[in-house]
């Protein structure tokens, strides 16, 4: 089941958009306002070196501690992102399909009264919601520049691709990044810029490095920028943990994932069949807890890391996803020298978005 496709943002990213571009209508042109030239692609390859040493340093701890973790990062090579967008489409997965709902409903009145000249998204994934914030601005006639910051780098240069062909005269600055450390904004992307973090992502956060990394967010934002945050909203658990435990195991492929790029990237010998899927809400914690559990005892390797022992039903915990409420997130905003502006909850209280400006 998609979520409500494509067909609307395709169809208004041709003959409308060009004939207003054409016209000089509307500042969304790459080559007067943001040209081509005068701002170049600007996909930053994080260095191979460092992202290797970052992983090794954190696949050690995780495997390490008494109760073995890794960090949800590693799941988002090509094939991670291909899965989790696969996801987005369950029928079980709401998430996706409630904030998109928000978003068409309130996007356009968010955009019409900020008029951001630029859109800077982290962690967009195949972007499919970001398209109705894209069209509003077009309809807005405001959007100078769409700058997406996702650490899977060649799923974005995917994502931008199609982007390219449906918005033909957007300016893009695709940044790849790991939003744990640098964000890598440019400081001369055109203000005010309305940053977007969607899908619940702050969620795969525990609290503190939530509020750090809002705060960075918050660094790189000037007094009319703002924020839209995507956050899941606690409710009936069977209905969360539905989302996370579909009928067709598109999760736990999903899931399994990170032991294939550890495999690739590090050279580990993990034997992903050998470790089972499981998710479950931990209520203590309000939060999603995805884990995968040995089957058999065994020993991993891990060159430069070492050798893991793993007991017969022993898991690694490999995502957490928070769920919240209003007060959560406002205090997570104060935490992080950010005001709520505006909180848009979905109707059967499924999901929220809140809108979000620096604390003067
Ligand atoms: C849960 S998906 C959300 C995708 C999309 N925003 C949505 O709402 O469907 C998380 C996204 O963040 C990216 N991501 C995960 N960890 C990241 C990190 N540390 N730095 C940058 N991007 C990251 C993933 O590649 C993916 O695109």
């Amino acid at each position: 089941m998609r979520d409500g496709g494509t067909t609307a943002p395709a169809g208004l990213a041709s003959a409308a958009k060009d004939s207003l571009c054409a016209a000089g209508a509307t500042p969304c042109l790459p080559k007067t306002a943001f040209g081509e030239r005068a701002m170049p692609e600007a996909i930053r390859e994080s260095p191979a070196r460092e992202r290797k040493t970052r992983m090794l340093e954190e696949v050690r701890a995780g495997l390490s501690a008494q109760r073995k973790h890794l960090p949800s990062t590693y799941f988002y090579d090509r094939a991670g992102s291909r899965l989790f967008e696969q996801i987005t489409r369950l029928p079980e997965y709401y998430l996706t399909r409630a904030e998109r709902v928000l978003l068409m409903d309130r996007a356009p009145a968010w955009i019409a009264k900020l008029r951001p000249r630029s859109l800077i998204e982290l962690g967009p994934g195949s972007a499919e919601k970001t398209r109705v914030i894209l069209d509003a601005l077009h309809v807005a006639e405001t959007t100078g520049v769409y700058a997406p910051i996702d650490v899977s780098a060649a799923f974005l240069q995917e994502t931008v691709a199609r982007l390219r062909q449906e918005y033909p005269r957007l300016a893009m600055r695709p940044i790849v990044a790991d939003m744990r450390g640098d964000l890598g904004v440019p400081s001369t992307l055109p203000r005010p810029a309305l940053f977007a973090f969607l899908g619940s992502t702050i969620g795969n956060f525990e609290r503190a490095n939530a509020i750090r990394l809002l705060s960075r967010l918050r660094a790189a934002m000037l007094t009319d920028d703002r924020l839209l945050l995507g956050v899941d909203l606690k409710k009936d658990v069977r209905l969360i943990e539905a989302a996370y435990n579909d009928a067709q195991g598109v999760t736990a492929a999903f899931n399994r994932n990170v032991l294939r790029v550890l495999n690739r990237e590090l050279g580990a010998d993990f034997d992903p069949d050998s470790f089972e899927h499981l998710a479950f809400y931990a209520s203590e914690h309000d939060r999603i807890e995805m884990h995968l559990v040995s089957n058999r005892e065994q020993d991993v390797t891990i060159p430069g890391a070492g050798v893991f022992p793993f007991r017969l039903g022993e898991s690694i915990r490999t995502e957490i996803s928070c769920k919240y409420d209003r007060d959560d997130v406002e205090s997570l905003f104060a935490g992080a020298g950010l005001v709520s502006e505006e909180w848009a909850a979905h109707p059967e209280g499924l999901f929220a978005i809140m809108l979000g400006a620096p604390a003067s």
